[in-house]
């Protein structure tokens, strides 16, 4: 008798985690769909190819305050390599203590993106890399003073020149911008655990996450943020149904409608990429909110018209931080010492 009473509940329970597994194979069938997963390796860029030498020289570009005019501020200061790749602020602090109009993107994974900024108003990462070395509000420096800073130091001008063999003059601003995207090109976090559950590990996802995924996807969030980034590709009003209020979307900022003078692009942004989304706090462009439910349950009014349910909320939320994935592992460069023709820095802040 408990012998039979054995044998039936372990085939219920068989058949429940059978039912299961079905489930969560149909859930992963979906999202093949919809997402792919970070590679493993490098990816190509247009027009500049990743060798080794580009990236070691990007990489200490990327790290050297000396291309801010104050020399004071590098690229890591906004996009810190041990925080996510970003600065966790609301919007970002540059030259002589000016705060930017927006948050600032990681630029983990940025690569994935269709295009570089909040309005996408850069092409790709080397057309990125030029801006935030002139804004006044960033970097405040100028092509020429970074060239002559960059010419000032042996170290530096041997690097270029095996970077870019067969050059006439490879010290020069374009080549820094190709360096660091070259550079930055190497900054993917794959492996993340809903990466593993793309490449058919079901069972890496919890019940709540997987409820969570599949929310994701039958609510519509997933029809903008797809692809390898979830997010990064196509933009959208903020608020296609309900535009959030000017606490979280300031009225000064209309995002695209800057690019293109378009009028029906007054308040498009690009849709969030949302690889390490639980590193990135705060969110949206304006960086008025910290708490990432509180971020998705204001997507599911704005973007949906749909006040979520909180159990929803937190599913989705779970979800969201399975997004999370090797963080790339980077050794601090040195940098060479400045030489007596190296441009000296320029006071910050008026005396
Ligand atoms: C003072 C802070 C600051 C500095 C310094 C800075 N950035 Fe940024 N970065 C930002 C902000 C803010 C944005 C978003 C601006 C926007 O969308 O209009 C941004 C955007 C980006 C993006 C686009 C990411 C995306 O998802 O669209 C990349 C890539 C990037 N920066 C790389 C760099 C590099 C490389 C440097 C150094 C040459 C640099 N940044 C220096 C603040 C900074
Ligand atoms: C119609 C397109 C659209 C839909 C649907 C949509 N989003 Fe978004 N999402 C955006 C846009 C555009 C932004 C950028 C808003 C801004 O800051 O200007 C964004 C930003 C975000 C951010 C903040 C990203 C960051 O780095 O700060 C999160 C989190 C997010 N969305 C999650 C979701 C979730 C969860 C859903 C479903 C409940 C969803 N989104 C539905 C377009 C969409």
């Amino acid at each position: 008798m408990t012998r039979r009473f054995a044998t039936t509940l372990l085939a219920c329970t068989a058949l429940l985690a059978g039912m299961a597994s079905a489930q969560s194979n149909e859930l992963l069938n979906d999202a093949k769909d919809m997402f792919k997963p970070i590679p493993s390796v490098v990816p190509a860029v247009k027009d500049n190819a990743v060798t080794g030498e580009k990236v070691e020289l990007g990489k200490m570009l990327f790290f050297d305050p000396r291309l801010s005019s104050s020399g004071l501020i590098s690229c890591n200061t906004c996009h810190n390599l041990g925080m996510g790749g970003d600065d966790n602020l609301e919007t970002s602090i540059g030259h002589g203590w000016q705060k930017g109009p927006r948050n600032a993107p990681t630029v983990f994974n940025a690569v994935f993106n269709a295009a570089q900024f909040w309005d996408g108003r850069a092409e790709d990462l080397k057309a990125q890399a030029k801006g935030p070395v002139q804004a006044g509000v960033e970097m405040a420096s100028t092509p020429a003073r970074v060239e002559a800073t960059l010419a000032s130091l042996p170290d530096y001008v041997e690097r270029f020149g095996k970077a870019f063999p067969g050059e006439e003059k490879p010290v020069n601003f374009d080549n820094m911008a190709k360096a660091i995207e070259a550079f930055e090109a190497t900054l993917i976090t794959p492996a993340s655990r809903f990466d593993q559950f793309l490449e058919g590990n079901t069972k890496v996802l919890t019940t709540m996450e997987q409820e969570g995924l599949k929310l994701f996807m039958d609510k519509g969030c997933a029809s903008c943020h797809g692809g390898v980034n979830l997010g990064g590709e196509g933009y959208y009003a903020f608020g296609v149904v309900e535009k959030p209020g000017a606490d979280i979307l300031p009225a000064g900022d209309k995002g695209r409608f800057a690019v293109t003078q378009t009028a029906d692009e007054e308040y498009v942004f690009r849709a969030g990429p949302l690889r390490n989304i639980e590193l990135t706090a705060p969110y949206f462009h304006s960086g008025k909110v910290w708490d990432l439910e509180q971020a998705v349950a204001i997507m599911g009014t704005s973007q949906l018209g749909e006040k979520l349910a909180d159990n929803e909320i937190k599913a989705i939320t779970a979800f969201l931080k399975t997004l999370t994935g090797e963080q790339p592992k980077v050794i601090y460069p040195i940098l060479p010492v400045e030489t007596a023709t190296t441009p000296k820095p320029e006071a910050m802040i008026a005396k």
